[in-house]
């Protein structure tokens, strides 16, 4: 089948090529990313795969049906980024990766943790700048503090394990509760009681109507003093603005960010030789207690292998007109923030 492929860096390439030798399909390669300016390159494409910062609204969909597309084969778990409706007025079947590896952003989750508390970021720098000193490196200890997480599903799962494993006492908060967690110990308790219990808050629910702004000012205010939140999840869960306040006054300690609200504007690109327009995240920039990673969490070799793959057998499926279980619907996006079994995140 023809594709055509957007937003395409190296690596993306090099895992697409790998696995399509399994299926032969017809790729091309497109660098930018999907927009209304570049969805004419799709023309005469009937598969177009997309990532997560690409627009896939109703213009665009349109345009694309119009070129000819009859997929919509997306490189994610995540289809928040889709007007399903839309999609499904104009006849374009949409399919995802649902899961190609959570080890990836739970191991990235508790990198974000160590790097904090340990201010690894910070000593990395000194060093090679020949400072060897240790004051204002004080860290602290994982083992016997409270981490609350929030989302327990694939990822949330994995993450619970490994802070388990560290010691720390589990408290989680998700509207389908995961045996294998509970099995862990952890206690399920309400939002409210996780808040003023955790000394750790991470997040691994998706970005639904009912989890956007979920930290916002009044949720910081239900957090101890000193508290550090993990996003890396999907941006728009917080509400960054309450959040730098939150981090002015000392309320938030520490804060790890592999997401962004407005992320589609910065992350997978350099701009290093360019001037930051983003002033809230420019703010967030000048924090010592802030590690930003540029939606990274993802990125493993398996990871990607996993992606290329399912992919690719997505598309087989749909030109072979067998069934695929990763068609999003709308019946299925209904489900999502509180069935569990739909990531309707980013990546
Ligand atoms: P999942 O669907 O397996 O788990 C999500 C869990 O969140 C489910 O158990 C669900 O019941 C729960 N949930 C729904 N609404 C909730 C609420 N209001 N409060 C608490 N929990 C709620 O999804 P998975 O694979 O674990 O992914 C989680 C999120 O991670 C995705 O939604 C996505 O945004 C993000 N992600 C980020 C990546 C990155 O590179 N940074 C890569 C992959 C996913």
């Amino acid at each position: 089948m023809r594709v055509a492929v957007f937003s395409t860096k190296p690596y993306d390439r090099t895992f697409l090529e790998a696995a399509n030798a399994a299926h032969r399909h017809e790729l091309r390669f497109f660098e930018p990313r999907l927009s209304r300016e570049t969805c004419l390159l799709a023309a005469g494409f009937p598969a177009v795969c997309a990532f997560v910062n690409d627009t896939l609204d109703a213009e665009v969909l349109a345009a694309l049906a119009a070129g000819g597309a009859r997929l919509i084969a997306l490189r994610s778990a995540g289809f928040n980024h889709v007007d399903l409706a839309a999609a499904a007025r104009l006849g374009l079947t949409v399919a995802r990766v649902p899961a190609y590896s959570p080890h990836a952003v739970a191991e990235h989750t508790a990198g974000l943790i160590l790097t904090l508390n340990r201010k690894i970021h910070r000593a990395h720098n000194r060093v090679r700048e020949g400072n060897f000193a240790l004051e204002g490196l004080l860290g602290f200890e994982l083992h016997g503090l409270t981490a609350g997480v929030v989302g327990t599903g694939k990822i949330g799962a994995v993450v619970a394990r490994i802070l388990g494993g560290f010691g720390c006492r589990l408290l989680a908060h998700d509207p389908c509760p995961n045996p294998e967690v509970e099995r862990l110990g952890a206690a399920y308790v309400p939002l409210a009681e996780l808040y003023a219990a955790s000394d750790i808050v991470t997040l691994h629910c998706p970005l639904a109507p009912e989890t956007y702004h979920l930290i916002d000012d009044r949720a910081v205010a239900a957090m101890k003093r000193g508290v550090m939140l993990i996003n890396t999840s999907r941006g728009a869960l917080l509400d960054t603005r309450a959040v730098i306040r939150a981090l002015k006054s000392g309320k938030i300690g520490y804060l790890g960010l592999d997401v962004y609200e407005e992320e589609g504007d910065l992350f997978f690109e350099d701009l290093s030789n360019q001037v930051i327009q983003d002033d809230v995240f420019a703010r967030l920039l000048t924090f010592p207690n802030v590690v930003i990673t540029a939606h990274q969490a993802f990125f493993t070799e398996t990871a990607l292998g996993n992606i290329a793959a399912t992919t690719l057998a997505n598309i087989s499926d749909f030109e072979q007109g067998r069934p695929c279980a990763n068609v999003v619907t709308l019946e299925l996006a209904r489900g999502v923030g509180g069935q569990g079994d739909i990531a309707k995140g980013s990546t």
